[in-house]
This record gives C-alpha cells, sequence and structure tokens, in this order.
C-alpha cells in the first residue's frame, strides 16, 4: 500500500525500513504534515504521522481531497488528530498503543534523578576543572512522598521502580489498581491531597478536556514548598508560564519536562543556527533547577522497533480491510 511517511526522523528510519522489508511502498518525508504539506501525500491511500503532525480537521479535509483513507499514527496519543472529523470523512486511525512504557517510565526517573543529584550541573564544572561541591547538594529519595497522577501502564512501571528507592507513593487515577495497592502500598487519593502532600510529582494521564492545564497557579499553590514537577506525559497537561511563576519564587523547586506545551515546530528539529523566538522555552532555560529533553522519553531501541513493527502492522490490516485492534476513534 502506498503511504506517505511525514516527520520521518532520522533516528527512526531504519527501524521502519527493516520492519517493512519492502512490503508497503513507502514514501519516507521529513516535512511536518500541516495544511501547506498536505499536499505531499498525493497518490498515497494512506499517512503515518508522529506526534507534531497537525491533524486538525482542515488538514483532514485536504488530505481526504487527495484521497487518503487511513492514517496509521506512529506514536500511543493521537490528541493531534481530530477522531470526529476522521469519523466525518471515513478516515480509518489507529496508533501504536504501547511500544514500551518502560522506556518511559525509565526517563521519569532519570529526570528525577538528574534534577535531585544536580547531574547537568556538575558534569558541566567537571569539564571546566571546577571540583567545588558548593551548591551539589541533593536529597536522598528514600522515605520521600512521589505523587504518580495516572498509574496506567507507564505510570504503573514507575511506581515499581519508585517503591524500589524506598519512596511512599501516594496516586490518583479514575481506576484504583490493587495490585499496586497490595504489593507496593499505594494510596490512592485525590489530586489535591496528592498535590499537598508529595515531595515529588510525576505526571502520567492522557491529555483531555479533563486534564488539559491540571497543573495550573492554583494547583501549583497547594503543592509543598521545594517539589519536584516532572511532566513526561503531554505538553498541555501544564500550564507553562504558572510553573515560571513557581519557579521564580522557589515554589516549584525542580521541574524536569520531556514535553512542552509550544513544542511543534521545535522540539525534534535542530535550530542550533536559528534565533529562539520562544520567549517561555527560553526563560524556561535559564533555571538551573530545570531538566528540558526534547520529547525524548520514548527512544530506545526497544520502542523503536515496536513502533516500526506495529506500524507495518497496522499498514497491512488497511491494505486487507481487517481489525488491527489499534484502531482509535471517539467513541
Ligand atoms: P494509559 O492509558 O495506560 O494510562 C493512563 C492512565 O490515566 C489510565 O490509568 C487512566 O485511567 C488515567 N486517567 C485518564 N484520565 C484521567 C483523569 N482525568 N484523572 C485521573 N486519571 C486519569 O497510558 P500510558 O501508556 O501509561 O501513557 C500515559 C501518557 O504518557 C500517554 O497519554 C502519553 O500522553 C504519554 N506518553 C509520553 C511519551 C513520551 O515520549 N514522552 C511516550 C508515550 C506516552
Amino acid at each position: 500500500m502506498k503511504t506517505t511517511i511525514f516527520s520521518t526522523h532520522k533516528f527512526e528510519k531504519s527501524y521502519l525500513l527493516k520492519a517493512n522489508n519492502d512490503k508497503h511502498q513507502l514514501k519516507l518525508l521529513e516535512a511536518r504534515l500541516t495544511e501547506e504539506t498536505a499536499i505531499l501525500a498525493k497518490g498515497s491511500k494512506t499517512v503515518s504521522l508522529f506526534t507534531g503532525d497537525d491533524a486538525s480537521a482542515i488538514v483532514l479535509e485536504k488530505l481526504n481531497a487527495l484521497g487518503i483513507k487511513n492514517i496509521a499514527l506512529r506514536s500511543a496519543g493521537f490528541n493531534n488528530v481530530d477522531l470526529t472529523k476522521a469519523a466525518e470523512l471515513g478516515i480509518k486511525v489507529a496508533r501504536v498503543p504501547a511500544y514500551s512504557p518502560y522506556a518511559v517510565a525509565e526517563h521519569a526517573a532519570a529526570l528525577i534523578l538528574g534534577l535531585n543529584r544536580k547531574l547537568i550541573r556538575a558534569h558541566n564544572r567537571v569539564r571546566e576543572s571546577n571540583f567545588s561541591l558548593n551548591g551539589l547538594t541533593g536529597f536522598d529519595l528514600n522515605g520521600k512522598t512521589v505523587g504518580i497522577i495516572g498509574t496506567g501502564k507507564i505510570g504503573a512501571i514507575l511506581v515499581k521502580i519508585l517503591h524500589g528507592f524506598g519512596c511512599k507513593i501516594l496516586a490518583t487515577d479514575v481506576f484504583e489498581d490493587k495490585i499496586l495497592i497490595e504489593k507496593y502500598n499505594v494510596n490512592y487519593t485525590n489530586c489535591e491531597t496528592l498535590c499537598s502532600q508529595s515531595d515529588i510529582i510525576s505526571l502520567h494521564v492522557p491529555l483531555t478536556k479533563d486534564t488539559f492545564h491540571l497543573i495550573d497557579s492554583k494547583c501549583i499553590a497547594n503543592m509543598k514548598t521545594g517539589v519536584m514537577l516532572i511532566n513526561t506525559s503531554r505538553r498541555g497537561l501544564v500550564n507553562t508560564k504558572a510553573v515560571i511563576n513557581g519557579l521564580k519564587t522557589g515554589h516549584i523547586g525542580y521541574f524536569g519536562m520531556d514535553v512542552y506545551e509550544e513544542e511543534e515546530g521545535l522540539f525534534f528539529e535542530d535550530h542550533s543556527d536559528d534565533i529562539l523566538q520562544d520567549d517561555v522555552i527560553a526563560r524556561l532555560m535559564t533555571f538551573n533547577n530545570v531538566l528540558i529533553t526534547s520529547h525524548q522519553a520514548f527512544l530506545t531501541e526497544t520502542a523503536l522497533t515496536n513502533i516500526a513493527e506495529t506500524t507495518i502492522y497496522n499498514l497491512d490490516c488497511f491494505e486487507k480491510q481487517v481489525l488491527s485492534g489499534n484502531e482509535v476513534s471517539n467513541n
């Protein structure tokens, strides 16, 4: 099946080609899907999209006019696709529901450790032959209270990792996981209590209208002074300007982020020759208690293999017009 792959990154190309094994006719494009680039899908029946691609109603209408029937997302999240419009146009959407929850949970743990033990600052100092330890004091994770917002696949793995460090764990989710309660002493509570009692808060809920700006100035005011906030989930969960205010007053002690509200057109790309136009991320980068990675939590060999194999499987199912089990819809 002829498929245009938008936002093909160098890091995933060899995995996609290996999984495809010349089965489907893939047109690998570096371009991000936007209103302007949709035309590049001409001649294909299917497009494959990454998290930064724009599949809003207007773009879907353009794809529909070109004869696109299917979208194979190379991600678990699908908030960049207008599912109502896709259904209206009869465009099928499939995703990669899980590729490696370990990759993301382990990256969240890496951000926690990196921030706590000030690893980036320490490394930069040593490279300049500054072996002073002043300003590098961390804290023992053992005995600290960690709040996990969302104990699905990723949140549950982070619970297990942090349990190994001797942390007390609070959680909030619409469903309580009995195994986490019984084996890892997780205490489920509401978001307010979790925020007011946790030393570290890590976000693992999807972005929905209920979770949009879940972390806002009111929520931050309710947190412990010096709290560590980690977002490896979705950009819109956090009101970044409210976090900056929290960092300026010292109310937020540490902020680790792998996803950013305005990441489209910024993350995943080399802008080292450009003048940075985004004043919000520029301000965030001035804090030495902020650790930013550009949506790399998923980036492990295991995850890339799984993403490529599931995407090719989804293309197989589109071609044979059978269900893959990976369909997404608003129903
Ligand atoms: P999951 O679906 O297994 O878990 C999500 C959990 O959130 C579920 O237990 C669900 O009940 C809970 N939830 C949903 N709405 C809620 C609400 N309003 N209040 C409380 N709990 C709620 O998803 P998984 O695989 O654990 O992924 C979590 C998120 O991580 C994804 O939505 C995605 O946005 C993000 N992610 C980030 C990646 C990265 O590279 N940074 C890669 C993969 C996923």
